[in-house]
């Protein structure tokens, strides 16, 4: 980079910025998984090496210190035991962990963690929000009646749904549709298409499919507020029929925004 002009270097920026919004970060870093040595970082372009070029926002891989934030110590045992739904019977009780979602952001490493330490907040804020609505409070592992609800789209034939199985709504963020659970499946490294109940099944998957679909379809509308990803999720919700899930969405968000002392932002409905 160095040793390009400026202009250069701008359009080498930019075509990077597209190659890595079209590559999840966790293939990059399969690729450089075995390259780096162990006080490497993995950068999303998918090059070793040390210093804030690599160890810092771009990191996907190794030592990375991105903004310096420490999820774990944002998501205190405090903070994900207050995440339940007190209901009697709660399934997810027993299903998600603590230990899973952090285990998970091993394959998410830019996940809440290339803005500010506001930002973080705000996104980690957001991810509890939009999950603990899907699920009500973390009480449901997979859709109710899902099995009995189509989700499977045809003339998505790269992405063929398999006899007798469903994919309907499963883990923090209800995982739907065999276009989603297709690819979801590959880069996550289990078989979305042939065994979607394995999103209900491992914890760590679960985690692992929800912070897969918010990287790619929610992280991005963050900076326009949380309305924004009210639409990226459900765009449904936004044309003005279904005010009471946005309501909810944003309870939640505004709930968690205090519990995690930062504010709200702007634009909090769409
Ligand atoms: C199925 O996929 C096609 C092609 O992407 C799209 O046009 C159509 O709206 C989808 N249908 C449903 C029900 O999602």
């Amino acid at each position: 980079m160095v040793t390009l002009n400026m202009k250069n270097s701008l359009v080498a920026v930019i075509l990077a910025n597209i190659l890595a919004g079209t590559m999840p970060g966790m293939m990059v870093k399969a690729q450089c998984d075995n390259r780096c040595a162990a006080n490497e970082c993995c950068s999303t372009f998918g090059y070793c090496g040390t210093g804030p070029e690599f160890c810092g926002a771009n990191c996907v891989g190794g030592p990375c210190s991105n903004n310096g934030i420490s999820i774990a110590d944002i998501v205190t045992p405090e903070f994900f035991n207050g995440l339940w739904n007190q209901g009697a019977t709660c399934p997810g009780k027993n299903f998600y962990s603590r230990g899973a979602f952090l285990d998970a952001l091993n394959s998410f490493t830019r996940f809440a963690r290339t803005g500010s330490v506001e930002e973080s907040r705000r996104e980690i804020a957001a991810f509890f929000a939009h999950a603990s609505h899907e699920t009500e409070g973390f009480c449901h592992i997979e859709e109710t009646d899902g099995a009995n609800k189509d989700y499977c789209n045809e003339t998505m034939t790269q992405y063929p749904c398999a006899p007798g199985k469903g994919y309907y709504g499963r883990g923090p963020l209800q995982l739907s549709w065999n276009y989603n659970y297709g690819p979801a499946g590959s880069d996550l490294q289990f078989d979305g298409l042939g065994a979607p109940e394995t999103v209900a099944h491992d914890p760590l998957i679960a985690f692992k499919a929800a912070l897969w679909f918010w990287t790619k379809y929610v992280a991005a509308a963050m900076s326009q507020g949380f309305g924004a990803t009210i639409r990226a999720i459900n765009p449904i919700e936004c044309n003005g029929a279904e005010r009471d899930k946005v309501q909810s969405r944003i309870d939640y968000f505004t709930r968690y925004c205090n519990q995690l002392n930062v504010a709200p932002g702007v634009s909090l409905t769409c």
